[in-house]
């Protein structure tokens, strides 16, 4: 417990895309309260962690974070535990863990600065209020981004798959408006962004009156200065036409769709609540694929979801084979306290979901290094997000948001060039400057 007002702060972010864009906001906010980052993590005046609850040992991996930060003299920074772990455990943290100061869930991140505020007078706080979009007006106006940068369009979840956390953590289904989109869209290329992410738990289900994500993302295409339009994640049942048209029309937005489907059989996807069948996902496809065939497919995968047979476990590897993946992220099952799947009988043994865990990995492995070694020899767009490890190196993404290493001088963060790939990994293309592209 601290009782001065910290100057310095810190932000840990352990999950989502939207937890790290939370985790800026909450940055920004500090230090438009003239708080500044610290330069020196370990001696911060306040630390922020940022915690993700979606799969086993989130709590365990803060609180034992939290014992790290006593320092040599006994003493503890001010500590505030935010994000999804906060919404979930509450004031337990606090109770577990007596050096933490401050508890705020996800969407109560704006009052901040009046909790630190109580802190600096004694007080402990905790906010788990879940009040949907108030934390927007609140917050200060982007004034500070990478070329690649992520824009929070919809929170939280209707769709109670049975083994998720996420409707608990972040609410009910909910958007912001068309108009302060298009402002925070602007602030950020005005900062610097050359490529903006929208984000979203089902991004997709995005509305304004009449408007769906499609239409939101013809508006931003408007938008000179930014080259390039990404979203995620989506959900099968939220997939409407007009989004799907758009990847047709909108040259901006870019080449690659998150679309989870989790499991290949449909007893499983019926216990799981998906509300999608393993035929209506592939007519998904068939249907942006229509338009867009070089399309780059991304989904998340549970294994070992209780009840699963082997021969059901034979539908994921096998959907998958029929889908054909860019990228994917594959998990085990694990039973999360107050979802309807931890009560379910019949949860699969650890040692059964490894041995399936590791075959869909190595399928999925295979495909992203063939989707991978079908770009050799392409020429491509390159937006340069970040310096590599070897002299003169830049770190980029081409359409398909595969990483691409380059070896070149007198190129910039932020440029778009053209680049030939001349190699490619599990994890990463390899390409080479031909010619400078206007951003
Ligand atoms: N809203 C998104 C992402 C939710 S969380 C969606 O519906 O696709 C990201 C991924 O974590 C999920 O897609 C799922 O594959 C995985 N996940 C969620 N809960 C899980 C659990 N209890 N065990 C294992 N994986 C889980
Ligand atoms: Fe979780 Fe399902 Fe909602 Fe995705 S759609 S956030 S997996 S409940
Ligand atoms: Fe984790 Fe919350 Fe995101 S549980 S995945 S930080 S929505």
């Amino acid at each position: 417990m601290s009782n001065e007002s910290p100057k310095t702060f810190t932000i840990k972010n352990y999950g989502c895309q939207m937890n790290v864009y939370d985790g800026d906001r909450m940055a920004e906010l500090l230090s438009a309260q003239g708080m500044s980052a610290a330069a020196d993590k370990a001696n911060a005046d306040l630390v922020v962690l940022n915690t993700c609850h979606i799969r086993e040992k989130a709590a365990e991996k803060v609180y034992s974070e939290i014992g790290r930060l006593r320092r040599r003299d006994g003493s503890s920074p001010m500590i505030a535990v935010a994000g999804c772990v906060a919404q979930a455990e509450g004031s337990e943290i606090s109770r577990r863990a007596r050096e933490v100061d401050i508890v705020v869930g996800p969407q109560a991140y704006h009052k901040l600065p009046e909790m630190v505020a109580s802190v600096a007078r004694g007080e402990n706080v905790v906010d788990l209020d879940l009040p949907g979009l108030d934390k927007f007006d609140v917050l200060p106006k982007r004034r500070k981004t990478g070329a690649a940068t992520f824009l929070t369009v919809q929170e939280g979840c209707d769709k109670f798959c049975t083994y998720c956390v996420v409707p608990y953590t972040r609410g009910a289904e909910i958007s912001r408006g068309f108009a302060e989109l298009i402002d925070e869209a602007k602030a950020l290329v005005d900062a610097g962004a050359k490529e903006i992410t929208l984000l979203g738990q089902n991004v997709n289900a995005w509305r304004d009156g009449e408007q769906d994500l499609g239409t939101l993302i013809r508006a931003l295409d408007q938008i000179d200065g930014l080259a390039r339009i990404r979203y995620t994640t989506s959900h099968p049942n939220d997939m409407t036409d007009g989004l799907i048209a758009a990847h047709a029309e909108v040259e901006k937005l870019m080449p690659y769709l998150h679309l989870p489907v989790q499991a290949g059989n449909d007893r499983i996807l019926k216990a799981m609540n998906r509300s999608h069948s393993r035929d209506s996902y592939l007519r998904i496809l068939d249907k942006v694929r229509a338009v867009r065939p070089d399309i780059a497919l991304s989904g998340d995968f549970i294994v070992g979801f209780p009840g699963e047979t082997d021969a059901e476990f034979e539908d994921t590897l096998s959907i998958v084979r029929e889908a054909r993946y860019a990228h994917a992220f594959s998990f085990k099952y694990s039973p999360r306290a107050g979802t309807p799947a931890a009560t379910m009988d019949e949860q699969v043994a650890p040692e059964v979901a490894d041995e399936r865990l590791q075959r869909l990995q190595a399928l999925i492995n295979e495909q992203q290094t063939a989707f991978n070694r079908d770009t050799v020899g392409k020429r491509t767009s390159v937006l340069l997000e970040k310096p590599g490890k070897l002299d003169g190196q830049l770190i980029g993404r081409s359409p398909w948001l595969q990483s691409v290493h380059i070896l070149a001088q007198g190129l910039s963060i932020g440029d778009i060039v053209q680049v030939d790939i001349v190699d490619a990994g599990p994890l990463s293309l390899k390409g080479e400057i031909t010619m400078r592209a206007a951003a």
